[in-house]
């Protein structure tokens, strides 16, 4: 029993020498160690000792058994310390390297001067109204008292999305006028932001996809000086005190009175430039006194409101405010570009 005892401890040694991880060594423990493990086997067979052996044998699997236990607690704390070891490596964390650079997007420079125009319309109460880009003819066209021979309702300019002519891609936001009026009772004071579309050709000054700002106003008594005294605080916000404007006569067919208003060129100062093509003025928007027709389609009473309206040119007046001289800079997308604003 002495040998079997001794063969034992010298084979748990052995083999607690070679585990490599926890679960084999906790396998191991109870190998030896356990309930039914091999020394509490032995142990349990003393009983078949005789008195002189008893105390000797006993004594003996006592201290083979402690010395295993001391194996495996040794072993215990050596791993421990080890996987500390391999953590604090392998998560090693170096603060000294410079972290990942953010990039911050901005905003585009139509939109930071349509941001400050309408700050400077909801000033003068205006609210903002919106409208689809898809639009029905009858509202671009027919309710707005264009003229079914009008050049704007030819396939050639307009991007039509139905073969009979009754959807297209708005070429102006006006029809907005016309879906306000129908569904609000004056007083309207509305401002009408949005992309339009035309069939032009592109180059520095044109884009079939470009921005209108549509204006309107129906009260009663509301006159051309109304138009002229909210137009002239809008370019003196936007382009300073000091900046002239021009009222030039025109013609659209939902006002009348029509005019086309001109700012000074903010490039030359007015003396004349190639930004201003030497006339030292540069066109800014549309505008007049809604046509009798139009407010009357729209179930407003002509003989009791009147109103006027304007759709400025949002790229152009982005252009003017910044001094951009090329249109298509403001779509091209080019970083180098648009993170000058
Ligand atoms: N819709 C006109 C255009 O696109 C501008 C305009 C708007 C003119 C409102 C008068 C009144 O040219």
């Amino acid at each position: 029993m002495k040998e079997t005892l001794e063969k034992l401890g010298s084979e748990a040694q052995s083999a607690l020498a070679g585990v490599g991880s926890m679960q084999e060594l906790e396998a191991l423990r109870v190998k030896y160690l356990g309930k039914k493990g091999e020394i509490t086997a032995i142990l349990k067979q003393m009983g078949s000792l005789s008195a002189e052996e008893r105390p000797v044998i006993g004594q003996l699997a006592n201290q083979i058994r402690a010395d295993i236990e001391e194996a495996i607690a040794e072993k215990t704390t050596q791993m421990e310390e080890n996987s500390l070891s391999e953590r604090l490596i392998s998560e090693a964390l170096d603060v000294t390297i410079p972290g990942k650079e953010v990039t911050v997007g901005r905003k585009h420079p139509i939109t930071i001067v349509l941001d400050e125009a309408k700050e400077i319309f909801i000033g003068m109460g205006f609210d903002i109204a919106e409208g689809p880009e898809v639009e029905l003819s009858v509202y671009d066209f027919d309710k707005l008292n264009i003229p079914a021979t009008h050049p704007a309702r030819e396939w050639t300019d307009t991007f039509y999305i139905t073969e009979d002519e009754s959807v297209h891609l708005r070429c102006q936001t006006s029809p907005v006028q016309v879906r306000v009026m129908e569904k609000q009772e004056p007083p309207i004071r509305i401002i009408s932001p949005g992309r339009v579309y035309r069939k032009d050709e592109i180059d520095a000054s044109h884009s079939p996809m470009f921005h209108q700002i549509e204006g309107l106003v129906v009260d009663k008594g509301v006159t051309m000086g109304d138009l002229k005294g909210t137009l002239n605080l809008l370019v003196s916000k936007l382009y300073g005190e000091s900046t002239k404007t021009r009222f030039r006569p025109h013609h659209f067919p939902f006002t009348e009175p029509s005019c086309e208003v001109d700012v000074q060129c903010v490039v030359c100062g007015g003396n004349g430039c190639r930004t201003c093509k030497q006339s030292g003025w540069l066109e800014l928007l549309g505008a007049g006194v809604v046509h009798p027709k139009v407010l009357a389609g729209c179930g407003i009473d002509p003989g009791t409101y009147s109103g006027f309206a304007f759709g400025i040119g949002l790229d152009r007046m982005t252009m003017l405010r910044y001094g951009i001289e090329d249109m298509r800079l403001l779509f091209e997308n080019d970083l180098r570009f648009l993170n000058q604003f």
